[in-house]
């Protein structure tokens, strides 16, 4: 059956980072580090003709109350080398790689990320993040850091200066390039020819007006965290609007929030399952610990099953080190949840599970379809980046149950058509990137 109209569903995978989104005391979890891990998850997600398999970065074990972060005793290896793993044992899923800006330089990522889409014959994709802050730039820089205002415009001349590198070889012959920019002044020449896609898929996650305004002027794909429709939409459509101020067609740019699915054979026992997860996700120790994290003051002589505390009035303390502020004033957020709590009568518990665990879709494999499927028909997203609450199992359901589903809607496809991701995106050609400084001149050796 054929469905000439319909918009396509496209899916990603993530294996999930170390967070307590993760329950890693479930039956039958996994490791964060064996290759076992992340070949699973790539193989199911390619059995559900995913575009993409992905994984986040961390580059700094994170701190809680000036000691190790609990979650983060699990490891987390190098992108790029698990992805040319990855490779090998998959045919033709997209293979996308989370690398800061800010704390690589552009010759050496972009020498790996083009490795990776010759490896893979043409499924490389990186996910651009800054990720600048002191605590993490402390494992790379001799002293100094770089400062918040400015991680874009190194961001936005890393990315000119590495489509110059994929870009210097001219005939079957690197041709010598130059670049003279604001952060960076490097010349020479590339060692990687470039790859079957050219220029791998470029997708980008941040989330300020900054954030955006760069994601349209260099991405291909946007992985956001506005998973509910509503505000799905509301991102969406503030994206699609800077990319046609900025002379973008909105088309060639899609937006993947992250989500995450949980079914039932009804409706009540995929609720019940939610609420399940949910409340394994936040154990009574998590629950203080990210309470903590909001109130910027230590909580552990409170029952976590008790009464919520009155905040400080000036939130200041950061007592936990490592991961992206999402709050502008953290006091009124304080203010805000606490006063939520009382409302409510929840526990400590109670309200971190409200407040900070999410299920997007939640239902019958049928109703779960028809919801993606709206989603996409009505603008909310171009599709969804899904991680499992277990790893690494968490897809496989969804894999056997709802990808068949979604086939049968006509949304989603039921072979790989092309070789490269870029072409399984549906994108044309590379999205234009500023006005280039690089200077190439094509030099005999
Ligand atoms: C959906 C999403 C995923 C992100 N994933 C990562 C990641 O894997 N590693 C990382 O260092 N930063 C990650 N970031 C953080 C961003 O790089 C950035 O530092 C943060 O969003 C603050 O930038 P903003 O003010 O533009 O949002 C992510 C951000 C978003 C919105």
């Amino acid at each position: 059956m054929s469905h000439p109209t319909k918009r396509r569903l496209h899916l990603a995978a993530g294996v999930p980072g170390v967070n307590h989104w993760t329950i890693w005391g479930a039956p039958g979890a996994g490791s964060q580090i064996d290759f076992s891990t992340f070949e699973h998850v790539a193989r199911t997600a390619e059995r559900g003709f995913f575009d993409y398999f992905f994984l986040a970065e961390g580059l700094r074990v994170r701190e809680h109350k000036g000691r190790l972060h609990e979650l983060d005793v699990a490891g987390r290896p190098d992108n790029f080398s698990v992805l040319a793993a990855v490779a090998a044992v998959t045919e033709h899923i997209g293979l996308v790689g989370t690398a800061s800006a800010t704390f690589n330089e552009p010759y050496d990522l972009a020498r790996r990320i083009a490795s990776l889409d010759h490896l893979s014959g043409g499924r490389a994709g990186w996910n651009i993040v800054t990720s600048s802050d002191a605590f993490t730039g402390a494992n790379f820089r001799r002293g100094g850091f770089l400062a918040y205002p400015d991680r874009y415009r190194r961001a936005a001349e890393f990315v000119e200066l590495s489509r110059a590198l994929w870009d210097s070889w001219s005939d079957g012959e690197p041709a010598r390039y130059r670049y003279a920019g604001e952060f960076f002044d490097t010349e020479g020449w590339f060692p990687v020819p470039p790859g079957p896609q050219g220029h791998p898929v470029l997708v980008q996650a941040g989330d300020s007006g900054d954030g955006r305004d760069f994601a349209v002027e260099t991405a291909d794909v946007v992985f956001s965290r506005h998973g509910e429709p509503e505000a799905g939409r509301a991102f969406r459509t503030d994206v699609r609007a800077r990319a046609l101020a900025a002379g973008r067609d909105p088309e060639s740019i899609l937006v993947l929030p992250g989500v995450s699915v949980v079914l039932g054979d009804t409706e009540a026992e995929a609720q019940e399952r939610a609420r399940d997860i949910q409340f394994q996700q936040v154990t009574p120790q998590t629950a203080i610990h990210l309470l903590e994290q909001v109130w910027g003051t230590d909580l552990s002589a409170h029952d976590p099953e008790g009464p919520v505390p009155t905040p400080p009035e000036n939130v200041e303390a950061e007592l936990t080190q490592g991961q992206a502020r999402r709050v502008d004033d953290p006091s009124a957020a304080a203010r805000a949840w606490h006063a939520e709590a009382v409302e409510r009568e929840w526990s400590i518990r109670e309200l971190v599970v409200a407040k900070t665990t999410r299920h997007e879709f939640i239902g019958t494999p049928s109703r779960i379809a028809e919801q993606l499927d709206d989603a996409v028909q009505t603008g909310a997203a171009d599709g969804y980046v899904l991680s499992g609450s277990v790893v690494p199992h968490g897809i496989d359901e969804f894999v056997d149950r709802v990808v068949p589903l979604l086939q049968e809607r006509g949304v989603l496809r039921t072979s790989y058509e092309h070789p490269t991701l870029r072409e399984n995106l549906g994108l044309g050609d590379r999205p234009r990137a500023g006005e280039r400084r690089a200077e190439l001149e094509g030099v005999a050796s």
